[in-house]
């Protein structure tokens, strides 16, 4: 495996897989990496030739008062997993390889950042916009692997790479969860035992909205409103039923929706969603 924080080194070594025929998958990440990352990068080595890892804490998508410094940096373990998951590059660079003096462009999806996550970050988007564009033309063109977890991030992504004719394959990944049905991101390191406990009860609420569907109610209100009584947590950002390709919110259950859940537990913020009624 190769790592580099270059990008002339890191297109030198992608072109010359994609030279001998090799198909190249890509998996961004902002490191800290954990099982749900795994499954990308191991789900990208069954697919390609090639597999490139990046990993880079983009400061963009971070809001002035969000966890950019306090973000959790493992990058040697993060190595040893990118290895044991079958990666031939890690990409790895320093914020002003990617932003260096004098970058004026952004890069701004319309309609699917509005609700949800784009409601409550503020810029977040822009910024992931921002630097999965500039990812995509580093690696060139492959399959790209998001995971689901971050519904509302891959349709962005999706949105963005058909609007500008990217040679870029967007492929959704199933959400890697605990024992307890916990959805494993890297912020759940910052939660307290408690907290942790109180954590599982945002993907319950989440079933809970897919039970009352499975027996035949239909009115949202009326599944959230019971769903929202589950949920254990010092702030609920946003708990929903939205249309699963729009993100527009439904009034009723006819069709594939998403239940996604925004909860605050302490200084950790968690997201998490479900797809009821089939996919896309
Ligand atoms: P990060 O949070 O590190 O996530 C990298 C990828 O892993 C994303 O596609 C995310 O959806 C996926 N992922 C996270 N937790 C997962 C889980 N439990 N199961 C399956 N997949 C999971 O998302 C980002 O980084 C950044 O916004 C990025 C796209 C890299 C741009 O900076």
């Amino acid at each position: 495996m190769n790592a580099t924080g270059k990008i002339v080194e890191a297109r030198k070594l992608i072109d010359a897989a994609r030279f001998e025929g090799k198909r190249v998958g890509f998996v961004p990440t902002m490191g800290a990496l954990h099982a749900g990352h795994v499954s990308l990068i191991r789900r990208a080595r069954e697919e390609n030739g090639y597999v490139v890892v990046s990993i880079f804490v983009n400061p963009t998508q971070f809001g002035p008062n969000e966890d950019l410094s306090k973000y959790p940096r493992t990058f040697a373990d993060d190595l040893e997993a990118c290895k044991a998951a079958g990666a031939d590059l890690v990409f790895h660079p320093e914020p002003d390889e990617v932003y260096p003096a004098g970058m004026s462009t952004t890069v701004s999806v319309a309609g699917v950042t509005d609700p949800m996550e784009g409601e409550h970050r503020p810029g977040h988007f822009d910024g992931v916009a921002l630097v999965c564009a500039k990812l995509f033309n580093i690696v060139g063109a492959c399959s790209a692997y998001f995971g689901e977890k971050d519904a509302q991030q891959v349709r962005v992504i999706e949105r963005m790479a058909a609007d500008l004719d990217m040679p870029v394959e967007v492929v959704r990944c199933p959400t890697v969860r605990d024992a307890d049905g916990l959805a494993l991101s890297s912020r759940n390191r910052y939660l307290e035992r408690e907290d942790r406990r109180r954590a599982s009860s945002l993907p319950r609420a989440l079933r809970s909205v897919e039970e009352g569907v499975a027996n035949g109610e239909r009115s949202a209100s009326v599944l959230l409103d019971r769903a929202r009584q589950l949920l254990d947590a010092d702030a609920v950002d946003y708990f929903e039923i939205v249309d699963s390709s729009t993100l527009q919110r439904v009034a009723t259950v006819d069709g594939p929706v998403l239940v996604c859940g925004a909860i605050r537990l302490g200084v950790t913020r968690l997201i998490d969603n479900i797809s009821v009624g089939g996919a896309r």
